[in-house]
């Protein structure tokens, strides 16, 4: 199976993009049946407020991220969507596929639109259609994001379906997969989705120290659920559940988990250990990140290769693309 995802490089990777969705690429690219390409969606994220002193560097440490998480060169490939143009080519191909009406009903586009008022792009709106083309280009099967994205996933179907019908079939429709975590909130405000937007302790970084990780847990709400949501305790509870790893662990978990319906959860008690879990989950990870950071070359060595990779597939789409619409002559 033929699987493929993207993330935006913006900075710091904390663990609800980790629990959303790459954690089940690092999963994926296991199975040797599949076939796995991760990409940096540098395109997708200049649509967002940003300040281009940064974003190479925030390029570059995403790649980092991803090498220190495990994925890359012997496993899955990992490049850089803008060096591949044949994304745009596409993306401007659906343009003429996908329908207004379309994407204003996307609701990331209008969460944005609230958040960067002074910013609604074009290509904000058009993001879709772009993420279709990621998708598309490589006719991948298998999609793994995070529950946000599963609105893109339909209407990248819909885009698939739609040329198919209209021009030849020679798009799969791609499945999205999901972790199994649910949806994990900030620390400080347990009814918002984690995120870098609600502050340094609102969030844990992959790249977080044991101590930092021990703070932040510490001072993290654990109480303040509204009707029929989820409160902090629980959310501290799923972000325990998804990073235990033995048997005894999960044991621990659920005794936790009982003593918070129970309504006698000790926060003294699971705060250090959840703590704990988290700091030496991502052990490995912080060893290698200082590793992979020494040696710049190599990390950028892998996005070439990557990037010769995916333009051999991306090319030979977008040809067939071409004829089928009717543009070579
Ligand atoms: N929109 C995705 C996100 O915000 C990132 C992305 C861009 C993506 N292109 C993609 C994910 C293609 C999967 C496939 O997380």
């Amino acid at each position: 199976m033929r699987i493929i995802s993207g993330a935006k490089p913006s900075g710091k990777l904390h663990i609800g993009n980790y629990l959303g969705s790459i954690k089940n690429w690092v999963k994926l690219q296991e199975d040797p049946k599949n076939e796995c390409w991760f990409f940096i969606a540098d395109y997708h994220s200049i649509t967002e407020d940003y300040d281009p002193k940064q974003k190479s560097k925030e390029i570059f440490d995403m790649a980092l991220d991803l090498l220190a998480l495990g994925l890359g060169p012997k496993k899955s490939v990992l490049f850089q969507q803008s060096r591949i143009n044949e994304h745009a080519n596409l993306g401007w191909i659906f343009n003429t596929i996908v329908r207004m009406s379309e994407l204003e009903r996307m609701t990331q586009y209008k969460d944005k639109a609230l958040v960067q008022k002074q910013n609604v792009n074009v290509g904000l709106f058009d993001y879709p259609a772009l993420m279709a083309a990621d998708i598309l280009i490589y006719k991948a099967e298998a999609v793994p994001v995070g529950e946000d994205q599963l609105q893109h996933l339909e209407l990248t179907r819909d885009i698939a379906r739609r040329f198919n019908e209209k021009f030849g079939k020679i798009f799969p429709e791609p499945k999205s997969i999901l972790t199994e975590t649910p949806r994990i909130m900030s620390l400080t405000d347990p009814l918002k989705k984690m995120s870098k937007s609600g502050g340094e302790k609102s969030y844990i970084a992959l790249s977080d120290s044991p101590e930092i990780i021990r703070e932040k847990i510490k001072i993290a709400v654990s109480d303040a659920g509204g009707k029929d949501k989820r409160d902090g305790g629980d959310n501290l509870l799923s972000i325990f559940n998804a990073f235990t790893q033995t048997k005894e662990e999960k044991t621990e978990y659920l005794s936790y988990k009982k003593d918070h319906e129970a309504g006698k959860l000790r926060y003294a008690g699971l705060k250090p250990r959840l703590a704990e879990l988290i700091a030496d989950y991502f052990a490995d990870y912080r060893k290698k990140h200082i590793e992979f950071s020494k040696n710049p070359d190599y990390v950028k060595k892998v996005l070439a290769e990557g990037a010769e990779k995916a333009l051999a597939i991306a090319e030979k789409t977008l040809k067939e693309v071409k004829q089928k619409i009717g543009l070579i002559i």
